[in-house]
């Protein structure tokens, strides 16, 4: 294929705005599979993503495309629309030349909307704008057009829009991706340079790399290397359409897979650059590490367990390099590990991806932002060979007196809504600690406003109570903002007297007791009724600041039976030792293993 036939392309939008749909659209059209009711959303390949609804994995698709006599190939990119899998997209877009930005005719631009946007637009890719939904009863293209006008200046005419739902219009897209876009910048008689701008692990055939060749060719059983460790391969390769598709070439402008017979997933390092052994070559740049908002110590049920978890965690990490993982073990939970996600429900999704796609069953603590301390204790300092340390795990918390100022860290949020929904929207960010920065109209009723918020103030459940608060309509992004100074102290919660390492937070001071009691509380109801009494206490050092109890109960499930069905009551203790897996013994008391993460939430 000639690199000028070649368009390197992903969809980008808001979340829910259709570009699954869109893609699955593509994917007919160019006839790479069959208009069937069954391929809804085939690129959505994941469990969790076809239980959420949502996109939570990039994935690559080529399509062949005629289009006036002559025939493209067409490399299209899926990519997730959450605030927490922005990783996804940024990486995404380095291996394209331009994007399809998708807005919904009804909800018009929302913050990832411009999000996204501005991803593209630095990476200076040709951006295509496309009115999705325009079959809706309350669509309003022309709207959309005008803030798509105001805020990206971009010229309405540019505008394409579509149906993704019925098809309608989606010859257009084709034919602006073919018109719009520039072919990669890649040349066939380079050497051989590809970049890996993905990976994943196939139980049977080990490493899979999604890789773009921005230079020459490679042909099955070529001798490759990885610019980062040095090592060499013999490659089997492929094409996505959109299953794997082995071919013997790849060529300058493609992007397809390659397995190596990588063992290790360790060697396959996103952002890596592959070349033929006989032709080294000047490495690509790479990405910026993902930067973790979100540290939980992750630990298996029984220690047992623990080298299954270990390769589950390291294969779940290669194909998600976001996730960040170091070793950690406590008193209570044994050996385990700390990770940091993107966000929280980037945590609760990679906890399920454990728990279906390898059997896992593991605990995780309650999450916590990075703080960061720095230290007046000379002793400390030298110890940690610097002033200033991380602190992303509660039992870490330094204490005060070995301290000279605690810092948290803080991020730039945009939130879009309707404006009959700014007043509420602004006490609640004023209850959150919020600093109101800029506040815009992008139409007559529309308006974008910008905060400064504590990250541990949003990080838990502030997305969902700016959902519920706004019937739906109010959408939320943030990017990092620095660190600012902080009131800290370390809260601990105890069952029954006994502290509980997973329960432990950091919290703001004169959050104190308020965070205190809607924990106990909010343990009250997640624990189940027991034998015996629970006393439920909130402490600070050995302050205790509040305290709830669970009253005692026979849980006797066996009383319902009447004495006589067997099976019947073998069913009953079965179902009885399944909730229990779910349970972790802490003391004499058993916790729901969700509480945990549950327990942070306000709502
Ligand atoms: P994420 O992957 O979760 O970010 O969402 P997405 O942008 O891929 O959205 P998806 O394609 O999953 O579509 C979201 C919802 O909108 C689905 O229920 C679709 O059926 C619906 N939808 C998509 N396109 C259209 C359209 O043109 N018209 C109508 N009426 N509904 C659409």
């Amino acid at each position: 294929f000639n690199v000028d036939k070649i368009r390197n392309f992903c969809i980008i939008a808001h979340i829910d705005h259709g570009k699954s749909t869109l893609a699955d659209r593509l994917l007919e059209i160019t006839g790479a599979i069959a208009k069937t009711e069954k391929n809804k959303q085939v690129l959505d390949k994941l469990q969790v993503e076809r239980e959420r609804g949502i996109t939570v994995k990039a994935q690559t698709a080529s399509l062949f495309y005629s289009h006036q006599g002559q025939q493209y190939l067409l490399n299209l990119i899926d990519t997730p629309g959450h605030v927490d899998f922005s990783y996804e997209v940024s990486r995404s877009i380095s291996a394209c030349q331009g994007v399809l930005l998708i807005v919904d005719a009804n909800q018009g631009i929302q913050a990832q909307t411009v999000a996204n946007f501005y991803l593209a637009f630095e990476a200076q890719l040709a951006i295509i704008p496309v009115i999705n939904k325009i079959d809706l009863r309350n669509a309003d293209p022309e709207r959309v057009e005008s803030q798509i006008e105001k805020v990206f200046d971009i010229p309405r005419e540019e505008c394409i829009r579509i149906s993704a739902k019925l098809g309608t219009n989606v010859e257009k897209v084709l034919q602006a991706v073919v018109d719009r876009i520039p072919p990669p910048v890649a040349c066939p008689s380079d050497p051989f340079k590809a970049l890996v701008f993905d990976s994943s692990f196939d139980h049977y055939r080990g490493v899979v790399t999604n890789v773009a060749l921005f230079g020459g060719q490679v042909k099955k059983g070529d001798r490759i290397v990885s610019a980062y460790l040095g090592k060499t391969y013999e490659g089997e390769l492929g094409l996505f359409r959109p299953d794997e598709h082995p071919t013997q070439k790849l060529y300058a402008g493609q992007v397809g897979y390659i397995i190596a017979g990588m063992k290790d997933v360790k060697e396959a390092q996103i952002g890596d650059t592959l070349h033929l052994q006989e032709r080294p070559v000047e490495a690509l740049p790479g990405f910026k590490p993902a930067k973790a908002m979100v540290f939980a110590g992750m630990y298996p049920m029984d220690q047992s367990e623990y080298p299954g978890l270990r390769s589950a965690i390291e294969r779940l990490t290669l194909n998600d390099s976001s996730v960040t993982v170091q070793r950690d073990s406590s008193l209570a939970l044994g050996a385990g590990w700390r990770l940091g996600f993107l966000g929280l429900l980037h945590m609760e999704v990679f906890n399920q991806r454990l728990e279906q796609e390898y059997n896992a069953s593991v605990i995780v603590t309650a999450p916590t932002v990075p703080y960061k301390a720095i230290l007046s204790s000379a002793k400390l300092i030298k110890e940690h060979g610097g002033k200033e340390i991380t602190i992303v795990n509660p039992a870490q918390f330094p204490d005060k007196a070995a301290v000279s100022e605690y810092l948290e860290p803080v991020v730039l949020g945009t939130i879009l809504a309707p404006d009959s929904y700014t007043g509420k929207i602004m006490s609640m960010c004023l209850s959150r600690r919020a600093i109101q920065k800029n506040i815009v109209y992008i139409d007559d009723q529309r308006v974008m406003m910008k905060y400064l918020f504590p990250l541990n103030e949003i990080v838990v459940d502030f997305y969902d109570q700016l959902k519920s608060l706004s019937s739906g309509y109010a959408s939320f992004d943030y990017e990092n903002a620095g660190y600012q100074t902080a009131e800290l102290i370390k809260m601990d919660i105890l069952l029954n007297g006994k502290p509980v390492e997973e329960l432990a937070t950091i919290v703001q001071r004169d959050r104190a007791y308020s965070t205190g009691k809607s924990m106990c509380e909010r343990l009250k109801d997640a624990i189940p009724r027991q034998m015996f009494e629970i006393a439920i206490q909130a402490a600070i050092g050995s302050k205790i600041i509040a305290r709830e109890t669970i009253k005692a109960y026979r849980n006797n499930v066996l009383a319902k039976c009447y004495g006589g069905d067997i099976t019947r009551k073998m069913k009953l203790l079965k179902k009885q030792a399944e909730g229990k897996k779910k349970m972790r013994l802490i003391g004499r008391v058993e916790v729901p293993k969700d509480a945990f993460i549950n327990v942070l939430k306000r709502l």
